[in-house]
């Protein structure tokens, strides 16, 4: 117990940091009274493994920067969001923001969702065009509508008419050098039938990851961050360019609320990255904190959701031949007392950073090998 903590400190509390009881010796009684003293929350941070990689040219990853924001006192959903703005601003990263591989059409779609814990609001953005900072649209949206979801030429005319510079193109080099491969692949004459395209469209895809022209992971490239400050503040964010090569319009998990984000400032925050499909048929996000709030820890949280996911894919195009997903997908998961997990289909990385700096760790994964073996 801290020397500094004196008794009019020992209030029963229901504080959002959560409490611990404690008996404590006191003169002339043998065992004090059990009290609820108020446990003080570690801050931390976690996010997809791409949030402790890129730095857009600075000396920050992004979970690195959201954790600094929130132990100088930032508002923890403002931390988060300027942690994940790094990585949409960064060229070198084709799965979020500026440079995310585009949709069929060769165009930039990004969504992004975001939720405030202690205040109970929600944003999010789909479809939109020509913003590379999704996630601010998304915090605008939460800030300063009544609505939860804005996509579209509707979303693209809200942030214009908020302020932000519309791009004319999201795309990069690379974006764009990746997108023609593919429609290179597909449509060498234009006249496949709509349900061979779709059928070439996935082979073309799966074809360029076997030759290790793009990453599984960016195939569904994401980044979800959550935070948490000493106060027990929960705040997360997700934002994507979405599914490579998309239908244009095709929304996926991360704009959806309990799909690709969920706080619930009291019980906890639960993000996704990888197959949006798969988590917008469970809801998995939202599932991760009912399950914690019924007391299971985040990593036993995750792994409930893994297994549904699991069971539900049923689709032989979606299966290996050893009867497993062909996909991979990931959760990253906070609790109210600070505790976290990386859970996954198949093993991947997850990032985090605490009072020890920023750090990327294994995911805990559901079944061994990878999505594609
Ligand atoms: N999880 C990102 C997406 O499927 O769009």
């Amino acid at each position: 117990m801290s020397k500094k903590m004196k008794r009019r400190d020992f209030m029963i509390t229901s504080a959002a940091a959560g409490v611990t009881i404690a008996a404590t010796r006191v003169k002339g009684s043998p065992v004090a009274p059990t009290m609820l003293i108020p446990a003080a929350v570690q801050p931390v941070v976690v996010s997809s493994a791409n949030g402790n990689r890129f730095k857009n040219r600075g000396n920050m990853t992004a979970v690195h920067k959201a954790f600094s924001m929130i132990t100088k006192g930032e508002d923890v959903l403002d931390s988060v969001i300027a942690g994940v703005n790094i990585v949409e601003l960064d060229p070198l990263d084709d799965s979020v923001g500026y440079g995310g591989l585009p949709n069929a059409e060769g165009v930039v779609q990004l969504d992004s969702s975001c939720m405030h814990g202690p205040k109970k609001r929600a944003g999010a953005v789909g479809a939109l065009e020509g913003v590379s900072r999704p996630s601010l649209v998304a915090q605008s949206v939460l800030e300063n509508t009544d609505h939860h979801l804005i996509v579209g030429k509707g979303a693209q005319d809200y942030a214009r008419s908020m302020g932000f510079k519309i791009e004319d193109d999201l795309n990069t080099e690379n974006s764009r050098r990746q997108w023609l491969e593919w429609k290179r692949r597909i449509d060498p004459q234009h006249y496949l039938d709509p349900a061979k395209r779709a059928e070439a469209g996935h082979r073309a895809a799966l074809e360029m990851l076997a030759e290790g022209l793009l990453r599984e992971e960016n195939m569904h490239g994401t980044i979800n961050c959550d935070g948490i400050n000493s106060k027990g503040e929960i705040c997360g964010v997700t934002t994507t360019s979405g599914l490579a090569w998309k239908i244009p319009g095709r929304l996926g998990d991360s704009p959806i609320l309990g799909a690709g984000l969920y706080v619930d400032g009291n019980v906890g925050a639960a993000g996704s990255t990888g197959r949006g499909e798969a988590n917008l048929y469970n809801l998995c996000s939202f599932v991760i904190v009912e399950e914690m709030r019924r007391g299971a820890h985040p990593k036993d949280a995750g792994m409930e959701v893994l297994k549904r996911i699991k069971a539900n894919t049923i689709e032989k195009r979606l299966l290996k031949a050893d009867g497993n997903p062909n996909f991979g997908i990931n959760f990253y998961i906070l609790n109210a007392k600070g505790e976290h997990a990386g859970v996954s289909m198949y093993a991947t990385k997850y990032a985090m950073c605490n009072e020890n700096g920023p750090q990327t760790l294994d995911t805990e994964p559901l079944l061994p090998g990878k999505p594609g073996d």
